[in-house]
């Protein structure tokens, strides 16, 4: 039993494989959070402790750690909603109804319910538990039974409690090209907030929370939550005066507001959350696992070949078909066509919106290439941008109120395109149309959806910033349903749509446009501490690297992107011979490894050098595989000790390495540790490992 309910003292106590949550109603009908941390065992021994308040200017509100603070009364810290009545009463004043447990595919659930003192409008407080990865979803579902529209001001799905001051919160930051760069800041009094609030999710911040007291990858406390969300977000870290910290998460208030009709419910986005006592390591291994067993589709992805960097927009079908034998030839498996098919887009000026054959540059249609793909054993891909729209397009000039825009002032192009009002079921029909043909004419096994800039000039319509989001999830849905083979890749001016909201929804993401192997090392560690290796799409592109002016061999190349699931975005055309047979080598190297990669426990290792080894280890059932990087070697020139992780000590493990095969147990591999020594700039290895029959 998973929630345990002490009805002598109000208290619910929620509990996975080795955590606990707690909280309890009080007799003035406060639900107060009591508890988050290492496994309780029984509801009985926690208590609610008396509450007085510190001042009259430190009211007892401010000082109750609640589970859900609404605005009203005398409550000043961040609360969770506002709403206005229709009557114009801004104030909640909520009363404990009771509650369920309910069971839902073998998953409890904890539904409390509190209602509004004096209105009909409800409040139920969600509580899922997934025990054995150590996880827990926190949502809120609204509910009008008033006669009148109730709007709502903010919402943030939950408030969680953590009983320090002074901890760590980590997140990312960056922009185009330089996605998820991650950073660590004190907390201190005051708040931290971060944000979108471009409509279309963002490079600049990602919607999760780590807080954590001075943890380490293997060792310390760490609180985290996800928001399910993409699009709009605000979560908020506040240090109290009174020795705690509050995190919460939700929608953006900025410029949005919510009306909930008479008899309308609104479920908030939920929050995967957890709690972990032995570091950053534990956190991601049970976001991963949950993604892998219940969020991403089942099977590994596979190796594309994708044509921009190539080609760019100058796309015809004798290039395309030359670089899909090519690709073939190199061992991909999916060839991806990207932007530049379609309309007359031959440049960003100009295609958007008209998503039909170019026949100029596909003079015997799209399926000339098609067919070639699939002859040469190949799945087909293809990139669209279906929410955007070129002014010169011919499907502006035909509906220029489709965009989103105010009729007195003039919308904003960005990348010279506008963004089509998708929450128009004119326009969300138009892009299921649209996709649903292109799937059904031809033999499409592979979408690309990117998106390429933010929202702008929304229109009257203030709910848009959730609802645009909102119709996204709902076509790609449908056309799953639809084409159940096809696989999405969600794509927003490089990694810029990445969060657990469309993880699922989608099934492949683009990491970055910054393919560079060396800055993908940062980008791809970030992105792992809370994203599934299965979902992070690594090419590997030519040198100097646009975007770096690097220049870093092939081989470091490969196996930076083989970390993750791997493509290939090179002008093969110009690869030489030995350029052919090595990337033949690491792709058939890649394919062998790939259940361990995509599918393996991820873990980052501790490197004890003073040179800086970037050191990887993946593991599923018995097999492992090391990922060893050395950028550039340093004065002392020195080696380097990989302890491993996750290994039975009492087993033999056979590892082969560049040097010969070596045979050690698992004590010896996690403790002693296998020395390593790299050599000159860009020195990369990959070990593969197993146990001994
Ligand atoms: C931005 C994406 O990140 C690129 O991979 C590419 O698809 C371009 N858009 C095409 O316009």
């Amino acid at each position: 039993m998973s929630i345990a309910v002490s009805e002598k003292s109000n208290v619910f106590l929620l509990s996975t494989k080795s955590t606990s949550y707690a909280f309890g109603m009080d007799d003035r009908g406060l639900v107060r959070h009591l508890y988050w941390g290492k496994k309780l065992l029984s509801a009985d021994e926690l208590e609610l402790p008396s509450l007085t308040e510190v001042s009259t200017n430190d009211p007892v509100f401010e000082i109750t750690p609640e589970e859900f603070p609404v605005h009203g009364g005398l409550r000043y810290k961040e609360h969770c909603l506002k709403a206005t009545f229709a009557d114009g009463t801004r104030e909640l004043v909520y009363q404990y109804c009771g509650y369920d447990v309910e069971e839902t595919e073998g998953r409890e659930e904890l539904v409390l319910h509190l209602k509004d003192e004096h209105y009909a409008f409800f409040m139920d407080l969600h509580y899922r538990l997934y025990p054995q990865y150590d996880l827990m979803e926190r949502s809120v579902v609204l509910s009008n039974q008033t006669e009148d529209p109730i709007q709502i001001e903010k919402l943030h799905s939950a408030q969680f409690h953590i009983p320090y001051e002074n901890l760590n919160f980590s997140n990312v930051h960056g922009h185009w090209g330089a996605e998820q760069q991650r950073f660590v800041q004190k907390v201190s009094y005051g708040k931290i907030v971060i944000e979108n609030r471009r409509g279309i999710s963002t490079h600049n911040h990602n919607p999760y929370f780590v807080l954590d007291r001075d943890a380490t990858e293997t060792a310390g406390e760490v609180y985290f939550g996800a928001l399910r969300l993409s699009g709009n977000f605000s979560g908020v870290v506040e240090q109290t005066q009174y020795g705690e910290t509050l995190v919460q998460m939700g929608l953006n208030d900025h410029d949005c507001l919510l009306e909930l009709k008479p008899g309308e419910t609104f479920a908030a986005p939920a929050i995967l959350c957890g709690y972990s006592d032995s570091g950053f390591e534990t956190m991601s291994h049970n976001l991963h696992r949950f993604a892998l067993d219940h969020i991403l589709r089942k099977d590994c992805r596979p190796v594309l070949y994708n044509s921009w960097e190539a080609t760019e927009f100058h796309v015809n079908s004798r290039d395309q078909i030359n670089l899909a034998r090519k690709a073939a030839e190199l061992g991909a498996e999916l060839f991806v066509l990207d932007d530049g098919w379609f309309g007359e887009r031959h440049s960003i000026q100009n295609g958007l919106g008209d998503w039909y054959v170019n026949e100029g540059k596909f003079p015997n249609g799209l399926e000339e290439l098609i067919d070639v793909v699939k002859e040469l054993g190949m799945k087909f891909g293809i990139w669209v941008e279906p929410e955007m729209v070129n002014p010169k397009a011919q499907l502006y000039q035909q509906h220029p109120d489709w965009i989103y825009h105010y009729e007195t002032r003039v919308s904003d192009t960005s990348r010279v395109q506008y963004v089509l009002n998708v929450t128009k079921p004119e326009v969300r029909d138009f892009i299921y149309n649209m996709l649903d043909d292109l799937l059904t004419r031809y033999d499409i096994d592979y979408i690309k959806w990117d998106a390429n800039r933010p929202i702008s000039q929304t229109g009257p319509q203030r709910d848009v910033w959730y609802k645009h989001i909102q119709t996204i999830y709902e076509v790609v849905t449908e056309l799953k349903k639809k084409h159940p083979d096809v696989l999405f890749e969600a794509c927003a001016s490089g990694g810029g749509r990445i969060d657990y909201g469309i993880l699922g929804i989608f099934d492949d993401f683009w990491t970055s446009d910054n393919t560079d192997a060396y800055d993908r090392l940062y980008i791809q560690d970030a992105y792992s501490r809370i994203y599934p290796i299965k979902a992070m799409r690594a090419w590997v592109t030519d040198c100097p690297n646009f975007l770096s002016g690097r220049v870093i061999p092939l081989t470091f190349r490969y196996h930076s992107a083989m970390m993750g699931s791997l493509g290939v975005g090179c002008n093969i055309l110009k690869f030489t011979p030995e350029e052919v047979e090595l990337s033949q080598r690491m792709i058939r190297q890649y394919k062998e490894i790939r259940p361990i990669i995509q599918e393996g426990v991820f873990y980052r290792l501790d490197n004890p050098s003073a040179n800086q080894y970037f050191l990887y280890e993946y593991l599923k059932g018995g097999q492992g595989v090391l990922f060893a990087f050395l950028p550039q070697s340093k004065v002392g020139h020195r080696g380097t000790t990989i302890r491993l992780r996750g290994l039975e000590e009492e087993t033999i493990y056979v590892l082969h390495t560049a040097e010969g095969d070596l045979e050690k147990s698992g004590a010896y591999l996690m403790h002693h540790g296998l020395p390593l020594k790299l050599g000159g700039d860009y020195a990369s290895t990959v070990i593969r490992f197993e146990k001994k029959q």
